[in-house]
């Protein structure tokens, strides 16, 4: 379940070569993919990869798991924007098949809906990525968000908000509410890779060692799960015994 890479960079090769396998596996594959820092060289390497043209992304299928509310799809902190910088441009995915949840939407409660039943229309995701809060969040399930939610909306902790406003260029612009991917949702992928990276989760990653399943550490939910790699560099696995 654990495994624990030198470097951030080895790390970033190996979730890239996990997707890879994915959609060599199945061209047609439905992933779940997450934002963040820690994805970014993530997304450059399999980037890297597919134009190299190690398998053909042009049949996949992507839904996100979270997204702000209120912020409109060009807004550079938007995670809609996120993916078209980092992958959806780069690949040219067409993007009738790319999804992430609308965080404008008028009927917030339908649109989440919509979004956890579109994926299970699709068969389910076959591979789920996942970073990590600090806080123990994964997707922006936050600490006692109960496991049996699907997609939902979400008040940001106050912790989520203060390490994400180090991507705003005024802090005090990190939107309050988000959508997010339901703990649910996420338990139903077939696979799922979390990664974490950096001395700054070493913290967070020895309490989730050590901690029983709990709705008071969202990525504990994972332990539940058959088929789990939780991928971690030296920095981040620090603390671990
Ligand atoms: C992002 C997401 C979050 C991040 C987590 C870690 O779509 O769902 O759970 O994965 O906040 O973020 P970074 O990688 O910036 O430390």
């Amino acid at each position: 379940m654990y495994k624990i890479l030198d470097t951030e960079d080895e790390v970033s090769r190996y979730a890239a070569q996990r997707l890879l396998a994915t959609i060599a596996a199945r061209p047609e594959a439905v992933l779940g993919l997450a934002t963040g820092g820690t994805m970014e060289p993530v997304y450059a390497r399999l980037v890297g990869r597919l134009q190299g043209g190690a398998v053909d992304a042009s049949r996949l299928t992507t839904f996100n798991l979270d997204e702000y509310i209120g912020l409109a799809p060009t807004h550079p902190q938007s995670y809609r924007h996120y993916m078209e910088r980092h992958l959806f441009a780069r690949l040219g995915l067409p993007r009738e098949n790319v999804h992430l949840p609308d965080g404008l939407a008028e009927d917030s409660e339908a649109a989440c809906r919509a979004y956890s039943e579109a994926i299970r229309a699709l068969g389910g995701l076959d591979l789920q990525l996942l970073g990590i809060g600090s806080n123990g969040h994964i997707g922006f399930n936050e600490p006692h968000t109960r496991f049996s939610c699907r997609t939902h909306v979400t008040p940001l902790s106050a912790q989520t908000r203060r390490d994400n406003g180090r991507f705003f260029s005024d802090p005090g612009e990190v939107p309050t509410h988000a959508i997010t991917l339901g703990i649910r949702d996420i338990l139903e992928a077939r696979e799922i890779v979390l990664v974490a990276t950096g001395p700054s989760k070493a913290r967070i990653m020895a309490e989730l060692y050590h901690s029983p399943v709990d709705e008071a550490l969202p990525a504990s939910a994972l332990k539940q799960h058959p088929n789990v790699t939780i991928l971690l560099d030296r920095e981040a696995a620090a603390l671990i015994p």
